[in-house]
């Protein structure tokens, strides 16, 4: 048995392939393109593992995914790659709407092709999972109360019009073929190996080396945070006992400003990492020009899979941010070669041999 993960080389699927290695013996196929957020070093520890075979390539190319298929024959798909940082969707939307929408869509119709060639319980058992996010769902003010299942469709970036339109694809191909899909929406992550062009470990890496801390707009700007292997435990519960044709909001009940999160970490900062000035990191934070559309809050009413499916985040902000914290400051070579480019090189060579 195995299962197919794409994008298992970034940062939340990376740590989705190594809490399911960790927690059984179930084989894990991982495709990925390996673009910029894509990282080898991520999955170092399993070179040696048996269960865990990994193929460089795009969910775009029909003849790959279909080869894989037939190969491993696996009995679950769990789509995570995508183009994924809001800020260079707005920069350039190109690669977004070719990976999040084309891509999909091709490992929609190879998957559509497999499954309708299997029979009896494989065909019952088989799953299509497509990890989303709560971007779809647009941006709320201070009163709203929190996304639900059924809140409409509002996408406000480039990025996220890319996860609607994906999100829309697999609803199709379940509602008009019958495919057996599951897709979940997700709040904001963090955790270890989240690349540092996303606020946390942005702010983490600028402060540790000396730099401004830019805050855009006016730090008020929230999001609700859930610690990255709480996601992929709720990805494992909606894989095992997820509806059929369902979505699942998953969120970590805890709604933050943008300043919020920055004071706490420059916090833990001067505790863990004290300048040695004695200043505190607080004194790096700027305020920058605003996101363009800036979405101004989003908020998750994670109750339907507490409701069917029993899951419900194991960390608070408090005990995630601190072991985030420590990751990073334990990992300062897994961020400096990140930062220099210099894991391109290091996953050029790993590959090779
Ligand atoms: P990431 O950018 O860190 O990783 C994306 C991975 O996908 C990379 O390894 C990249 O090489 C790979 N990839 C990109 N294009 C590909 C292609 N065409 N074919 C194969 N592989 C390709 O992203 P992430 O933060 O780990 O997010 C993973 C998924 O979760 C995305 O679908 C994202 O929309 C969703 N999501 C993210 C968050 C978050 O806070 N980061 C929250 C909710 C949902
Ligand atoms: O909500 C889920 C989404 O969370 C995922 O779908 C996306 O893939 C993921 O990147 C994330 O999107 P955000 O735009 O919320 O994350 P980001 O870390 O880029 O920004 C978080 C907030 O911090 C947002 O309000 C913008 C702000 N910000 C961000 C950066 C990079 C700053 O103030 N300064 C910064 O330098």
């Amino acid at each position: 048995m195995s299962i197919l993960v794409t994008g298992g080389a970034g940062f939340i699927g990376s740590n989705f392939v190594l809490d399911w290695l960790g927690q059984n013996k179930e084989a894990v196929i991982n495709l990925d393109a390996l673009t910029y957020a894509g990282n080898l070093q991520n999955l170092a520890s399993l070179r040696n593992s048996p269960l865990h075979h990994f193929v460089q390539g795009d969910i775009g190319d029909g003849a790959l995914v279909a080869a894989l298929l037939e190969k491993h024959r696996p009995r679950a798909v769990v789509n995570f790659a995508a183009e994924s940082h809001v800020d260079r969707s707005i920069v350039g939307p190109e690669a977004f709407i070719q990976t999040n929408i084309v891509g999909t869509f091709r490992l929609l119709e190879a998957v559509r092709a497999f499954w309708g060639g299997l029979t009896g319980s494989d065909r019952e058992t088989f799953r299509f999972l497509h990890v989303s996010t709560d971007e779809v769902y647009g941006s709320l003010s201070e009163s709203d109360p929190a996304f639900t299942e059924l809140h409409r469709y509002e996408p406000n970036s480039p990025y996220s019009a890319s996860k609607a339109a994906s999100d829309h694809l697999v609803r199709s191909y379940h509602h008009t073929y019958g495919l057996p899909t599951l897709t979940t929406n997700c709040s904001n992550n963090y955790g270890p190996h989240h690349f540092p062009e996303k606020l946390i470990p942005l702010v983490i890496h600028n402060a540790l080396s000396g730099k401004p801390l830019p805050i855009y707009g006016d730090g008020r700007n929230v999001r609700d945070w859930l610690y990255v292997t709480d996601h992929c435990s709720a990805i494992r519960a909606v894989l095992a006992g997820g509806r059929l044709g369902e979505t699942y909001n998953v969120g970590g009940w805890n709604e933050m400003t943008n300043l919020e999160v920055v004071h706490t970490l420059c916090d833990i900062l001067d505790e863990e990492q004290p300048k040695t000035d004695g200043t505190s990191y607080r004194a790096q934070i700027t305020f920058v020009k605003d996101r363009p559309g800036h979405d101004r809050r989003y908020a998750i009413d994670a109750t339907k899979i507490e409701r069917e499916l029993g899951w419900r985040p194991a960390e608070t902000f408090t005990t995630g941010i601190r072991k985030t914290v420590r990751w990073y400051l334990q990992n300062p070579e897994w961020v400096r070669q990140v930062t220099s480019g210099s894991y391109r090189e290091w996953t050029a060579q790993q590959y090779q041999s």
